[in-house]
């Protein structure tokens, strides 16, 4: 039996933004969900209150050291009035895999998923239903012991915060340029790639500058040891449409195992298409750029669900994917994969909670 959770409502709710003007991860609801941890009582004080600031001391690990993790995953209001998680399961669990990597005690999946449902009922008027519109829900953990010495800390706050959200990029599901990064690297297998780190995206930023300057969207990680294979692009994992097959980048330890990324393989293959999971080179990709077998590219995350690449700059070059459009399977695997997250089609994976 998880522990109860004990609701404070706001006597203060806030303005409704514009489904025009949600962007991403601008707005925030009226509550937020909080759990404490202290060494000696375990996870304990499950509390929905109004959203607010939280005070933390300056020496709190968090700042310091990085010990901290997060996910993300939308709910949605379907075309009858009911609302949506897409595979919350899946989060609790990969933020599990997290807590033990950052050597942060887990929390009970139950009792996440219980304040997961919760939260958003509570919210619900803020999940807006304008077409490409969702409510993202954004869990967290933070060391909170204000204490300086390396070690993990004795107390945390697990958080979950939610946000109206629009498209991720502002170009929606249009095509993207992308800019292949040789200098910079993301992760290294027995680091902390695989796992939903502040840290990973904090390393990201510089190579995304970068990418910026050179009028692009994001930047394709190639791996940190032979430079050479291909593992995410931005936050997102990374698919390759060769030929007749479907081709992503196998799981070796420095990837995020992408519940977006799992979802399309799954999809792929229920439709009858051949998806293999292993290490593509750069060298791969752009000699079937030139004989024109690599016909599409797209990544998967959940922030932007599918993002087509419509070109690649690498060595000074431009490389054009396909026609430069969003291609078919792209299309194909957006419409569906936001059908059955929204509601509008069947789920024959039983993945809408
Ligand atoms: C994704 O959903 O693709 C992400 O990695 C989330 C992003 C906002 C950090």
């Amino acid at each position: 039996m998880t522990q109860p959770i004990r609701i404070e409502r706001t006597t203060n709710p806030k303005p409704r933004p514009k489904a025009s003007e949600l962007g991403f991860g601008k707005y925030f609801t009226d509550h937020m969900f909080i759990l404490d941890y202290d060494a000696g009582l375990g996870w304990h004080d499950a509390r929905i209150v109004p959203y607010q600031p939280i005070t933390l001391d300056p020496a709190a690990k968090v700042f310091h050291y990085g010990q901290t993790i997060f996910e993300g995953l939308k709910a949605y209001r379907t075309e009858e009035g009911k609302i949506v998680l897409f595979r919350p399961d899946m989060n609790m669990k990969r933020l599990n895999r997290s807590n033990d990597r950052l050597s942060i005690p887990a929390v009970d999946e139950a009792l996440g998923l219980e304040a997961l449902r919760q939260l958003v009922q509570v919210d619900q008027d803020w999940i807006p239903d304008a077409p490409e519109t969702s409510l993202y829900v954004r869990p967290f953990v933070i060391s909170t012991e204000a204490a300086l010495g390396v070690s993990p800390s004795l107390q945390y706050k697990f958080i979950i915060i939610m946000s109206p959200v629009g498209s991720y990029y502002s170009e929606g599901i249009k095509p993207v340029s992308i800019y292949v990064e040789s200098d910079y690297v993301r992760a290294v297998a027995g680091g902390v790639g695989h796992v939903k780190t502040a840290g990973n995206y904090a390393a990201g930023l510089k190579a995304q500058e970068g990418a910026t300057a050179q009028g692009c969207a994001q930047v394709l990680w190639l791996d940190g040891v032979h430079r050479k294979y291909v593992e995410e692009v931005g936050s997102m994992n990374v698919f390759f449409r060769l030929g007749d097959k479907i081709v992503t980048p196998a799981l070796t330890g420095s990837l995020l195992p992408g519940i977006t990324r799992d979802s399309v393989i799954h999809l792929l293959r229920h439709w009858g298409l051949e998806v293999e999971e292993r290490l593509v080179t750069i060298d791969e990709l752009v000699e079937a750029q030139k004989d024109g077998s690599l016909k599409e590219i797209f990544g998967t995350g959940t922030a932007a669900v599918i993002s087509p690449v419509g070109s690649l700059y690498w060595k000074g070059e431009k490389l054009t994917i396909g026609n430069g459009s969003t291609g078919e399977v792209s299309a194909r695997v957006y419409e569906t994969m936001t059908g059955i997250q929204t509601g509008r089609l069947e789920d024959p994976f039983g993945w809408r909670v």
